[in-house]
């Protein structure tokens, strides 16, 4: 069965000029930070990634450097752990799928990294997904351990309600209610999904007035040369 369709929703970053809201990224990073990396891996990711982009470089290198890294084998053969580095890529919350699944009541939690492209229905299924969670109708019959969803394909999901007003504290001063949080979280996740975005638009823009101006000039050179031919 499929699940309830989303509504449309006027991401600031849909129209065809439109970048990204880098401050919605930041915050939204934050929420998967504080929420979603429990359960989800980003791998994709790395901390170099995020510089430019939602924080500077001696944040970034700060954050990196609060986690620990494996690493080695050194001289003698052993591996050895370390802080985190720019190059390294955002830690896994599970050793192994096994893990991950013995946690969770037997689901796995997806890695979140292409989770916006991956996904029917993109950034608005899961900012849906996220704000969706709801009491089921009368009659539906929900397993124990899982939650009604009617965004979810067989409105039956494993991972419950994660977002509620106020759960993190924003440093811009945004107020984090659920809605808020969803949308930033979505946001960054779609940055994750397609970094290249912002960049692609500005070329594309590029693109339009440099073929526009090739086509005018043609233009006028084929009537100049035409014009002798009555
Ligand atoms: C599934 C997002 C937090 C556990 C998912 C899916 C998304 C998602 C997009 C895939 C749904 C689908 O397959 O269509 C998020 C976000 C989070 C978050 C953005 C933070 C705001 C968490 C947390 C946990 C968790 C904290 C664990 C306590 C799971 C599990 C699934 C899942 C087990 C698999 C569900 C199933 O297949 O039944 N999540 N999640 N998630 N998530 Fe999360």
């Amino acid at each position: 069965e499929e699940g309830l369709h989303p509504p449309h929703y006027p991401w600031s970053h849909s129209g065809w000029l439109d970048s990204f809201d880098h401050a919605s990224i930041r915050r939204g990073y934050q929420v998967y930070r504080e929420v979603c990396a429990a359960c989800h891996s980003l791998d994709r990711i790395a901390w170099r990634n995020l510089v430019g982009v939602s924080h500077t470089v001696d944040e970034a290198k700060a954050m990196a450097e609060e986690v620990e890294y494996e690493d080695g084998p050194n001289d003698q053969g052993e591996m050895f752990m370390r802080p985190g580095k720019l190059s390294d890529y955002m830690p896994s919350p599970y050793p192994n799928e096994e893990a991950a699944r013995a946690s969770n009541g037997g689901a796995l939690p997806p890695d979140l990294s292409l989770i916006v492209k991956a996904r029917h229905g993109g950034a608005d299924y899961i900012f849906s997904l996220l704000t969706g969670y709801r009491d089921p109708p009368a009659g539906f019959e929900i397993r124990d351990g899982m939650n009604y969803n009617p965004y979810f394909p067989g409105n039956a999901i494993s991972m419950a309600r994660v977002l509620f007003d106020g759960l993190v504290e924003y440093d811009d001063g945004t107020p984090a209610t659920t809605s808020q949080m969803a949308k930033d979280v979505v946001t960054f996740l779609n940055w994750a999904a397609e970094p290249e975005h912002d960049e692609r638009k500005k070329n594309g823009l590029k693109a339009v007035i440099l073929f526009s101006t090739l086509w005018a000039i043609s233009i006028y050179i084929k009537r100049f040369k035409w014009s002798v031919i009555k």
